[in-house]
């Protein structure tokens, strides 16, 4: 019996229906033009402020404390626009340009051919215009060069637009021991505690030197 079955209070993404959550059924629009730099610590406070609305009122402020902004820097993006009539939800730090995205990750310390994707997220304002797959390859090619060949991201097996977009940009969902179908994913039933299910997402960067984990 699958998850949906068994838990059925399981939080159905703790979040509302891809239909609100995600574009308009129009036609995508292009990409706005965007500059990415790295974070610092003075966005940590601007983009902490934006995070729960940005996830659709979930409460993940408490996951994006300030350390990632001070010492995650140099593996993280920050996506920007300068486009006002788009991205009207104010300005990062002190620097011109208005929040796009961005995205906190790592290279693991333990396992240095794996990284880590932690959070990411787009304005709201400019979703489905290719800035969390821009971001999300900002991070490949960043890490790539460091000598990685797989990139790893947890995910709320409820959350269809997250899972639909890594499907999207070329990760799968580990599907083997310990997983049970969850939303129609796999999934780790109490993988970060109890009741909090994750489905595994991987991205093989090198299939030379990475047999596919996901397979
Ligand atoms: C998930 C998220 C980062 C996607 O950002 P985005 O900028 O809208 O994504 P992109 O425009 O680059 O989409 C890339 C592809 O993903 C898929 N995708 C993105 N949003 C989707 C949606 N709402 N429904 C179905 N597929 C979707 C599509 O295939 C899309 O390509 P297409 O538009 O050419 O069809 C964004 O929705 C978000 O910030 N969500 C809240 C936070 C979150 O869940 N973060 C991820 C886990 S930490």
């Amino acid at each position: 019996m699958s998850r949906e079955t068994t838990r059925p209070d399981r939080p159905l993404s703790a979040t509302r229906p891809l239909s609100t959550l995600g574009p308009p059924a129009s036609r995508p629009r292009p990409t706005p033009p965007l500059r990415f730099r790295r974070p610092t610590e003075a966005d940590h406070a601007p983009l902490v402020r934006l995070a729960d609305d940005w996830w659709g009122g979930r409460p993940v402020r408490r996951l994006l404390p300030r350390f990632w902004f001070r010492h995650f820097a140099s593996t993280s993006w920050i996506a920007e626009t300068d486009d006002p009539a788009e991205a009207a939800t104010g300005g990062t730090g002190s620097r011109p340009g208005l929040p796009a995205g961005f995205l906190v990750g790592f290279v693991s310390p333990d396992r240095p051919d794996e990284a880590f994707i932690h959070l990411a997220s787009t304005n709201p304002n400019l979703r489905r215009r290719g800035i969390g797959r821009a971001l999300y390859e900002r991070f490949c090619d960043d890490v790539r060069a460091r000598g990685v060949v797989r990139v790893t991201t947890t995910v709320w097996p409820g959350d269809r637009v997250a899972v639909e977009f890594h499907r999207a940009i070329g990760f799968r969902a580990i599907d083997g021991p310990g997983t049970q179908p969850m939303y129609g994913v796999p999934a780790f039933p109490d993988y970060d505690a109890e009741g909090e299910d994750r489905a595994v997402f991987v991205r093989v960067l090198d299939p030379v030197r990475e047999h596919d984990p996901t397979g």
